[in-house]
């Protein structure tokens, strides 16, 4: 890099008779303002999600990688307040452009929050894939060209839509200009080099000329893109950055582009998660979101979605159409087909499914099952423990080595409040039983099939809770009987 540094680029300053170095100060500005009128959504454009996260979010995630987050500002206009909501717990900053009026409006409004910058990073809310080490290579560039806009460009096979660089010259890192595909001309619009929509501007330039930008073009908008003709006519450098990830720039503006998006980013997740050790078979059909963990040699089958915070141990399966959502499944589990675990904990060794359905709440013990047609809340369900068949179990703390028949039911609410079930170790609980909460089964002790429990039952009893059994002998004979007579 040239030692005749400019002031906004890598300076120091010479305090006294000691030099000390001054860090160039960067901020990052995410375009977020716009409506995404393509997408014919009620909902903002840059809350859609892909890869189970919002597009905007996704951006943050990047930015907050290159500066803190108290130096990032997302523009947002358009459902300015429940985007603003939506990403609140990030920590980072937000500028109100209320009127949407183009990318270079953006930048405007953006003004005062960026004054005290040296550079900032221009970001695209609607491009999430973007990564951080490429823009770390575009402000790098920006600053060695000591440039007062540098680009970020990529190669497409198809470029419609996007706008192109115009080149001083093919080998050129000089630009003249970037045109919208509106304007382009059929010459240019054959040009494959087109602008990502990530930039880096010396902020002292950039404000001392972005009141040269018009709104003369078929949009009527101040474009920000034009910044590249204003500086030039300055004689300010405008430079390009070719990126040779092009995927990594790819905007979801409609539908059909947020599904290439989504896809694309689960691809990259469930190959990050091969190389770690993870088996994923089809790995097209499964839906895997950014933050899932899975430990090596675990085995994921067709048509499985994995999302939110879940976390899955090592050597574990995860059958066919199981949806698991911020759960922690241990080491050695088996979640067979069709089971719905969410908010849950399932320790190692433990069998789910068929069919289970573990609702917030559940903790899993070891080696415990749980099967088919169970539904599950917030319970304990202790080492070794079996509650296999057609069963209800909510608000119950369930000891270990305790056997739930099918069909037990425990009738946890009456209907104003929920009350608690404790099944204590070594339980037997008869099929078709009913356990009216509050209530406490001792230690080791027998329910009989088909009970209605509604009193404690002490340590190592046995209770009946139903009708006992009649027989009247000949009964069906004689009514026979009867029948053929009349
Ligand atoms: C823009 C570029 C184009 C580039 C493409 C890359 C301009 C004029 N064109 O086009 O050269 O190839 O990105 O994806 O910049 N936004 C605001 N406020 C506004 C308008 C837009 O914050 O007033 C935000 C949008 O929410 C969006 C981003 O800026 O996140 C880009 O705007 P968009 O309308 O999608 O621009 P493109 O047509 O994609
Ligand atoms: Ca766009």
């Amino acid at each position: 890099m040239n030692q005749a540094k400019r002031k906004s680029s890598l300076s120091s300053s010479n305090t006294g008779k000691k030099a000390t170095k001054k860090s160039i100060r960067v901020a990052v500005a995410i375009m977020a303002a716009g409506k995404g009128t393509r997408l014919k959504s009620q909902l903002p454009k840059v809350l859609h999600e892909v890869g189970g996260m919002p597009l905007l979010e996704h951006v943050i995630r990047t930015a907050a990688r290159l500066v803190q987050p108290s130096d990032v500002y997302a523009i947002i206009g358009h459902e300015a307040e429940r985007v603003r909501a939506a990403m609140a717990h990030t920590g980072i900053n937000f500028v109100l452009q209320s009127e949407q009026r183009g990318t270079g409006h953006a930048l405007m409004v953006a003004q005062e929050a960026l004054s005290g910058y040296d550079n900032v990073i221009v970001l695209s809310g609607d491009a999430p894939m973007i990564s951080s080490a490429t823009i770390t290579n575009l402000k790098d560039f920006h600053l060695a060209e000591q440039a007062a806009m540098t680009l970020l460009s990529a190669e497409l096979e198809n470029p419609t839509g996007y706008g192109r660089v115009l080149r001083k010259s093919p080998k050129s890192a000089e630009v003249l200009g970037i045109v919208e595909e509106k304007s382009a001309s059929a010459a240019q619009k054959k040009l494959r080099e087109i602008n990502s929509g990530f930039y880096v501007f010396d902020v002292k330039e950039l404000y001392s000329r972005i009141g040269e930008l018009s709104t003369d073009n078929p949009h009527q908008e101040y474009y920000l893109t034009d910044m590249a003709r204003v500086f030039r006519n300055a004689r300010k450098r405008v430079v390009a950055w070719k990126t040779a990830i092009p995927s990594e720039v790819l905007g979801g503006n409609t539908r059909a582009e947020l599904a290439d998006i989504d896809q694309q980013i689960r691809f990259t997740k469930c190959r990050q998660l091969m190389a770690d050790g993870v088996t994923i078979f089809y790995p097209a059909t499964c839906v895997i979101d950014a933050d899932v963990e899975i430990a090596p040699d675990s085995v994921i089958e067709p048509n499985v979605q994995l999302l939110g915070k879940t976390k899955i141990g090592a050597n574990t399966r995860i059958r066919s159409y199981c949806v698991i959502r911020d759960s922690e499944i241990g080491s050695d589990v088996t979640v067979r087909p069709g089971s719905i675990i969410e908010g849950s904990q399932i320790a190692s060794g433990a069998i789910i499914g068929p069919y289970s359905h573990l609702r917030p709440g559940s903790h899993i013990g070891e080696r415990a099952h749980v099967g088919n047609f169970v539904e599950t809340k917030k319970i304990k369900l202790g080492k070794g423990s079996k509650a296999n068949h057609l069963t209800y179990l909510g608000d119950a703390e369930i000891g270990d080595s305790v056997n739930i028949g099918a069909g037990t039911i425990t009738c946890n609410y009456d209907g104003v409040h929920k009350h608690t079930t404790i099944i204590d170790d070594g339980v037997f609980i008869g099929s078709d039983s009913t356990l009216v909460a509050p209530i406490r089964v001792g230690k080791g002790a027998y329910v009989g099939a088909a009970s209605c429990i509604t009193e404690n039952v002490p340590d190592d009893a046995l209770a009946i809770g139903r009708g006992r059994q009649v027989v009247k002998e000949g009964w069906a004979r004689q009514k026979r009987a009867e029948r053929e007579r009349s």
